[in-house]
């Protein structure tokens, strides 16, 4: 069946009931059938204040839990089971505990790409978006920030009164980026200015015009009249030039910036889930679940 008449067929058999949630880093014909389209957060917040009872989750793992710990009472189903995000794992829940066990006085933060095991252990959640207004208010100086070593350089560059320890994490698609990289962009369009995302390494992040989350730079290339080059996974740039042709949006890397876990959705599959056969429903133990929403609840209580 051609793509036109699949999305349809979801579109009419989804139901009121059911919401489709799709990142922004999704296939473009998933983006087309979905409900609603976004970042991480926002994606599991627009979630959680519609009646739905079952939402669908085109993404990664970690976003499927995030909706589910923010609606506990609704059906969650993440639509391709095997996607899940290389970063989400790289810090055992085991090491964090350990971490505060020998520095009590020191507060975790993690990023909001982990799992809930390991939200569960940590004191504040954080989003690209938010990571350096909660960590200006943290009071303590000292500060473990995991898992991505680039998001944590950048929050430190921001707030050089604080000492933030980085783990070793890294987003294995983002943090590839290189200076010469982006000067071959640049070259290439002289007149674009360059948005970026964090979890890019430094090097490369010292030419962007502009760094923020999914949202801001998505937020900034709407804004802005001039040419833009999108410094993050190649579905944001996709996105913005199918829906805006009138505008000059350029990728960074096309070949490289793609997360492979966030193209494993695909439109047969989604069909199978909207008529309850496929994906994997999220089942999370209520303890664990818990412990992650108070460190989300304490992101939003720092106006994250
Ligand atoms: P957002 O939180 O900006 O949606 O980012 C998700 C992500 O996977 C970034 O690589
Ligand atoms: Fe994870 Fe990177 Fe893919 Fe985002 S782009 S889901 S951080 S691997």
């Amino acid at each position: 069946m051609d793509k036109i008449k699949l999305i349809e067929q979801i579109k009419q058999l989804k139901g009121e009931d059911t919401l489709i949630l799709a990142h922004t880093y999704q296939p473009p014909e998933i983006i087309d059938a979905a409900d609603i389209t976004g970042d991480s957060f926002a994606l599991s917040v627009a979630a959680s204040k519609t009646q739905a009872k079952r939402v669908i989750m085109c993404g990664v793992r970690f976003m499927a839990e995030t909706v589910k710990i923010l609606s506990p009472e609704k059906q969650v189903i993440l639509a391709a089971p095997q996607a899940t995000c290389p970063m989400a794992d790289q810090i055992s829940p085991e090491r964090v505990r350990k971490f505060k066990e020998e520095n009590p006085d020191i507060p975790v933060v993690v990023y909001i790409n982990t799992n809930s095991a390991l939200k569960a252990e940590c004191d504040v959640c954080v989003t690209s978006s938010s990571a350096v207004k909660i960590v200006s208010q943290l009071p303590q100086k000292d500060i473990l920030f995991i898992p991505d070593q680039n998001l944590g350089a950048w929050v430190q560059k921001k707030l050089p009164d604080k000492n933030i320890i980085l783990w070793d994490g890294f987003c294995p698609i983002h943090s590839k980026m290189t200076a010469s990289d982006v000067l071959s962009a640049k070259a290439e369009h002289p007149k674009a200015k360059l948005a970026m995302h964090p979890e890019c390494p430094a090097e490369a992040l010292q030419y962007a015009d502009v760094i923020g989350s999914t949202k801001a730079i998505i937020d900034f290339a709407l804004s802005t009249d001039e040419p833009v080059i999108l410094g993050t996974e190649r579905g944001v740039a996709d996105y913005l030039i199918e829906k805006y042709p009138e505008k000059q949006f350029y990728h960074l890397c096309p070949d490289r910036l793609i997360c492979p876990d966030m193209k494993m959705t695909t439109l047969d599959g989604l069909l199978e889930c909207v008529k309850g056969n496929g994906g994997e429903e999220i089942v999370l133990d209520p303890q664990t679940s818990e412990k992650a929403a108070v460190c989300i609840d304490n992101m939003l209580k720092y106006g994250g």
